[in-house]
């Protein structure tokens, strides 16, 4: 078996802890060359010990000198360069991308350039530059593999098919914690975060509250299957069993089915296209007895509206789309905004922006910058 040397990126978040769980279960099959983190140096060095990486980074260059003083053996970088380092370092064969938010769009674009597999768990960037991490990922002969639940969903029902045979993809949503809430006044932070079926980091949480998280993902599976916009449909799905499904022309409609347990996607990104051994509990289909599925309320929801808006627009609208969602999420756990007000600021955002339709690298970093100021401005 050959050995798989792997850089996590954001090893200290939901996604990059379970990676490391499936990593040390199966430790015959990769090697740990880099992890990087924001802050957060305890847990940090507590990876480091039990995956002894050669190369670390933190975003925060004041707690990269900490963490130099820490530990042994291994070089410690700071500030966005040091990511980059840990990503593109020759040895490493797969970049796990579990940094959240776009800031990490060029650490992913130069571990491309150099060659590297990547397994994205990361939305944002896709929403900010799909179509040229796609193209970039073709022209370097590398893959991009998803670790979204949804997206894995979709990889595994296609499985390499021609993309000509697909009818339409249908995302499937949780709905969040307020699916049947009626009313959406006064929620709190503590209320948003806590997801009726998944545990994950806060930004993403808020956004499957608000169901922006949808949105950003019909972005991400439009240019990670090159499916046009208008043929993919979102249907909230509550018991989060059916990661998501793919019509084909013929009438067939392939699903794929599983316990909501990230290990499943993420060792499927790790091992593609082998399959290897989890320990998530058996899906009983008797136990469940009932899946069932409806229409997103737009009204309610009115960011997946925006992000559906976004994504028909296309060009640069889903670089404002997704820097504004990020500081809008930002106010809202700061407890600046009401939760109902974080589209009500996208909006206002989107509504100033003079769309660019096929932008470069410099324009989207460009036009993130302003998006975000923009937001800073509040309503
Ligand atoms: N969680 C899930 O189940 C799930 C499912 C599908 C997709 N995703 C996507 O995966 C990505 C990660 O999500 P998550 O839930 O794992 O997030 P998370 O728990 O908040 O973890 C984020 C990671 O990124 C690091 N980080 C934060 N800000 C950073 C910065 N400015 N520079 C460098 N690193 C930074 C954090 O370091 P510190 O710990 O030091 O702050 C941490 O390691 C998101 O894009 C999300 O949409 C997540």
């Amino acid at each position: 078996m050959v050995v798989k040397n792997i850089s996590v990126l954001g090893s200290t978040g939901s996604i990059g802890v379970r990676t490391l769980d499936v990593i040390e279960k199966n430790r015959s099959r990769f090697r740990v060359i880099g992890l990087t983190a924001n802050k957060n140096i305890d847990l940090l060095e507590v990876q480091i010990k039990k995956f002894n990486p050669r190369l670390v980074a933190l975003m925060d260059e004041q707690k990269a000198d900490q963490l130099k003083k820490r530990v042994k053996g291994c070089k410690v970088y700071g500030g966005l360069e040091g990511i980059v380092k840990v990503a593109t370092s020759e040895e490493v064969d797969l970049v796990v991308l579990a940094i959240v938010g776009g800031r990490v769009l060029i650490p992913l674009i130069e571990a491309i350039r150099c060659k590297k597999d990547i397994a994205l768990a990361n939305k944002e960037t896709m929403v900010m530059a799909g179509h040229i991490i796609m193209s970039l990922s073709l022209e370097n002969g590398c893959k991009v593999i998803p670790i979204d639940s949804e997206h894995s969903a979709i990889f595994q029902c296609l499985d390499g098919k021609d993309t000509h045979y697909v009818k339409g993809i249908i995302l499937t949503a949780s709905g969040g914690p307020f699916l049947d809430r009626a009313d959406l006044e006064d929620i709190k932070p503590s209320e948003a975060i806590l997801h009726p079926n998944w545990q994950m980091g806060k930004k993403i949480s808020i956004d499957s509250a608000t169901l922006m998280n949808k949105g950003l993902e019909i972005i991400e599976a439009h240019h990670l299957f090159g499916v046009p916009v208008d043929k993919i449909k979102v249907v909230i799905h509550p018991q989060s069993i059916i990661h998501s499904m793919v019509e084909f022309v013929d009438g067939t409609l392939l699903a794929q089915l599983s316990q909501p347990d990230m290990q499943i996607p993420i060792s499927y990104a790790l091992t593609y296209p082998e399959r290897i051994q989890n320990t998530v509990p058996e899906l009983n289909m008797l136990e469940i007895g009932k899946l069932s599925f409806r229409e997103p309320d737009l009204s309610r929801f009115p960011a997946l509206g925006l992000a559906i808006t976004s994504a028909h627009i296309g060009g640069s609208m889903p670089v404002v789309l997704n820097a504004t969602d990020e500081v809008a999420v930002e106010k809202f756990l700061g407890g600046e905004i009401r939760f109902q007000e974080i589209p009500i600021l996208i909006k206002k955002v989107m509504d100033k922006h003079q769309v660019i339709e096929n932008p470069g690298l410099s324009e989207i970093l460009e036009i993130d910058k302003w998006a975000r100021l923009e937001a800073e401005k509040g309503l």
